[in-house]
């Protein structure tokens, strides 16, 4: 039997187990920086296939290794999320979550299950390559700082150094069975932006007595469309999204202060700085023509998200002998954010999307809703695929 058909023999005999496992994480979720219990679960389960890990990375993080022969020759990483997202789930089936009002809406259960699927048959195949796997749990996708800028920090990437890392995505509007790659410039950087425009407050029938803060903060968000309009390039994408403007004022009354929130998203880190030069600029200055002030904050968060072409091209390639060509897909760039961005700032990455959605069985949720859900089968390619690139690229 070759190997291929070893790794979907395994992916398939460890099904149900999988699917235990997923469910088991799906009940239990766990917010951002909070994973303890699900972190000593992951542990649990690295113990009992007898792979050495160290826990309390970067917070709740834990990072396995398996060892093949000659085990120093080179290295690569295979990442999982493991954090949930404040929502509260609406699904009625016997694994909804058990924890009020957090919820595995973004699909982190599916990844962590599939990575350790991943481990254990990669940890059976281990006579069948060359060198170590080193296998990341993350803490902390959903919010900034993002563990991965974390772990990268405690070290993650070195000792020893990681070529090249892996990670997946669930993504509801791929069917089941498929999966997607994007080489390139994948997902862009998002930052967020935070405004307050202060005026002086009065009586609406008196306006000449006060400078209205609602006035200024409306031209500050016309006035920023300008930032992409004008002044990016048009070839390179960019978002600037006002999603937040509250006043709390009444018919007669004309607030002190106006606040504003919003998103700035693009793939060029020289832009991105430029940018932001550009809106603290026009929000100040609008304001300043007006009589009042703004107070800008930009909070940066991740960078955007490159897959390097060889990996991509290669790990295409690899999904296409595993799965049938039919079943892999190229998609596009998109303006969501991850902070696996930050691993292919560092080194060589490949970040792919599984499909999870399934029509027929009504599956079609999309992720962050209260009516998330995938179609389990999935588990067997999250895991099977992910042990196969790993073990092909081991033997490039
Ligand atoms: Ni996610």
């Amino acid at each position: 039997m070759d190997l291929k058909d070893k790794i979907k023999n395994l992916a398939d005999a460890y099904y149900n187990e999988l699917v235990a496992i997923r469910r088991h994480l799906h009940a239990h979720p766990e917010l951002s920086f909070e994973e303890k219990e699900t972190a000593a679960y992951i542990s649990n389960k690295l113990d009992e296939l007898g792979i050495e890990h160290t826990t309390n990375i970067g917070g709740h993080g834990i990072v396995g290794i398996i060892k093949g022969k000659n085990p120093t020759i080179k290295t690569i990483a295979l990442r999982a999320d493991i954090d949930a997202l404040p929502i509260e789930e609406k699904n009625n089936c016997d694994y909804a979550s058990k924890n009020i009002g957090v919820m595995h809406a973004c699909g982190h259960d599916v990844h962590t299950t599939s990575l350790l699927g991943a481990a254990k048959i990669l940890n059976e195949l281990k006579e069948h390559f060359e060198g170590s796997i080193k296998l990341i749990f993350q803490p902390a996708e959903e919010k900034l700082p993002g563990g991965a800028s974390i772990m990268i920090k405690e070290g993650v990437l070195k000792n020893p150094a990681v070529e090249v890392i892996f990670g997946q995505h669930v993504l509801p509007q791929l069917e089941t069975g498929k999966v997607a790659f994007k080489s390139g410039i994948a997902m862009a950087s998002c930052d967020e932006i935070y405004l307050t425009v202060k005026g002086k407050g009065g009586h609406g029938a008196v306006p000449h007595l006060t400078i209205d803060p609602i006035l200024i903060a409306s031209h500050i968000v016309v006035a920023l469309q300008s930032v992409v309009s004008r002044n990016a390039n048009p070839i390179m994408p960019s978002v600037l999204s006002i999603g937040k403007f509250i006043a709390n004022g009444a018919t007669n009354v004309i607030p002190e202060e106006v606040k504003l929130e919003g998103t700035f998203r693009t793939f060029d880190e020289q832009w991105r700085k430029e940018a932001h030069q550009k809106i603290k600029t026009i929000c100040e200055s609008i304001a300043l023509s007006f009589g009042g002030i703004c107070e800008v904050n930009i909070e940066k968060g991740y960078p955007f998200l490159k897959n390097d072409e060889q990996t991509t091209n290669a790990s295409f390639a690899l999904a296409q002998q595993y799965l049938g060509a039919e079943n892999v897909e190229e998609m596009p760039a998109r303006m969501t954010a991850e902070d696996f961005s930050y691993y292919s700032q560092e080194i060589p990455a490949c970040f792919y999307r599984l499909g999870t959605g399934n029509i027929s069985k009504g599956i079609t949720s999309s992720i962050h809703t209260p009516t998330f859900d995938v179609d389990e089968n999935c588990l067997k390619i999250g895991s099977g695929l992910m042990a196969w690139i790993a073990i092909k690229h081991l033997s490039q």
